[in-house]
């Protein structure tokens, strides 16, 4: 099903986010419509590694009936061909290397956003995942370490080895999450390389991904944040590509997500604080599409009848919620 959305697009994947999804995660999101594939958090590759064993079990019992594609993050071309071959023998789709990573403590050693400084240490890397990858192989990347232009001479090496995917984050390493999103490079990628790009980068609405899909010839959408705030997104998507009514969710759909989150996501946590804690590390993308000081006053909660009482609060109604990102959602309140 996935190589025949790759040749036909447009496929919608669910982004990799490090603890944000695993299994349980992707589960959630398959019961509101869920993705066409979903990619694992990233498995970090060295000399001393072995693959981390809850990513492998999150594929091995993979509930959505979904392809899945593992990452992985490392710099060494040997390392992570011997990973690749052992990660090969999963039930996954590709695998996937991560050239975007942003945070300092792994682009400082020359992983994920950080190889995107050396173009010749990955032209070796993906010639050695080339021999070594019998499955499909994908590269996921920004655009560049500090400037978007370095984007021109990252294609030249991409489009060397005959990748089965490409997945373009629109942003430079050095931007971090913020915009603007350059989405003139994705179609730049779309028309230089060989193989199916998919774009990413604040991807919010149903109405935006038709666009973005048009403007950029891109064969998919990867979505992030945008499917932690709405997982009803990818449903969305499929309504207005179809030509059908988009349908948002009212304000006690969001709480039953929210109640969904805590029973799948936080069930590990012995004491109620921890609880809360996991459930922010969620809430922080979803609360930017709720009206009001509901963020604030989760970010404060301690305890789960705080949530609870928070949730009714602003949940507990039918009117129709558009969850957009926070930056819009300004626009919006000031317009
Ligand atoms: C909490 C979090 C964790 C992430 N972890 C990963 C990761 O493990 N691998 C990766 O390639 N990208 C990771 N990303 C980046 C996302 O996959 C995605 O490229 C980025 O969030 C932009 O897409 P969005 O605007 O739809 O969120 C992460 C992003 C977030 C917010």
């Amino acid at each position: 099903m996935f190589d025949e959305r790759l040749k036909t697009g447009p496929v919608l994947a669910l982004a990799p986010m490090q603890e944000v999804t695993d299994g349980a995660f992707w589960t959630l999101v398959h019961q509101y419509g869920g993705a066409d594939v979903y990619w694992t958090e990233y498995f970090r590759v060295h000399s001393s590694s072995t693959p981390e064993t809850r990513i492998i079990h999150a594929i091995n019992t993979n509930t959505t009936g979904r392809p899945v594609i593992a990452q992985m993050i490392g710099n060494d071309p040997a390392e992570l061909a011997r990973t690749a071959k052992f990660l090969q023998q999963l039930p996954i789709a590709a695998i996937d290397l991560n050239l975007g990573c942003p945070a300092p403590i792994v682009y400082r050693k020359c992983a994920g956003g950080g190889l995107l400084r050396e173009p010749e240490r990955i032209d070796a890397i993906l010639g050695a995942l080339r021999d070594a990858v019998r499955i499909k192989l994908t590269v996921k990347t920004r655009l560049g370490f500090a400037s978007a232009d370095e984007f021109d001479r990252l294609l030249a090496v991409f489009a060397k080895h005959s990748l089965d995917a490409l997945t373009v984050h629109a942003r430079t390493v050095a931007q971090r999450y913020r915009l603007p999103v350059h989405y003139d490079r994705i179609r730049q990628a779309v028309q230089t390389m060989n193989c199916p790009v998919i774009a990413n980068g604040h991807v919010y609405s149903a109405e935006q991904a038709e666009a973005l899909l048009a403007e950029t010839g891109a064969r998919g959408l990867m979505i992030g944040r945008g499917a932690i705030r709405s997982p009803w997104l990818f449903t969305q998507i499929r309504q207005r590509l179809r030509g059908e009514a988009v349908r948002h969710p009212t304000g006690r759909d969001v709480g039953g997500y929210i109640r969904a989150l805590w029973d799948t996501q936080a069930s590990f946590a012995t004491a109620e604080k921890t609880h809360c804690d996991r459930m922010k590390k969620f809430l922080n993308y979803l609360g930017e599409g709720v009206p009001g000081p509901f963020l604030q006053q989760v970010r404060r909660s301690q305890t789960a009848a705080e949530f609870e009482r928070i949730c009714r609060d602003f949940l507990d109604h039918d009117r129709p919620m558009p969850l957009l990102p926070a930056e819009l959602t300004h626009e919006l309140v000031s317009a």
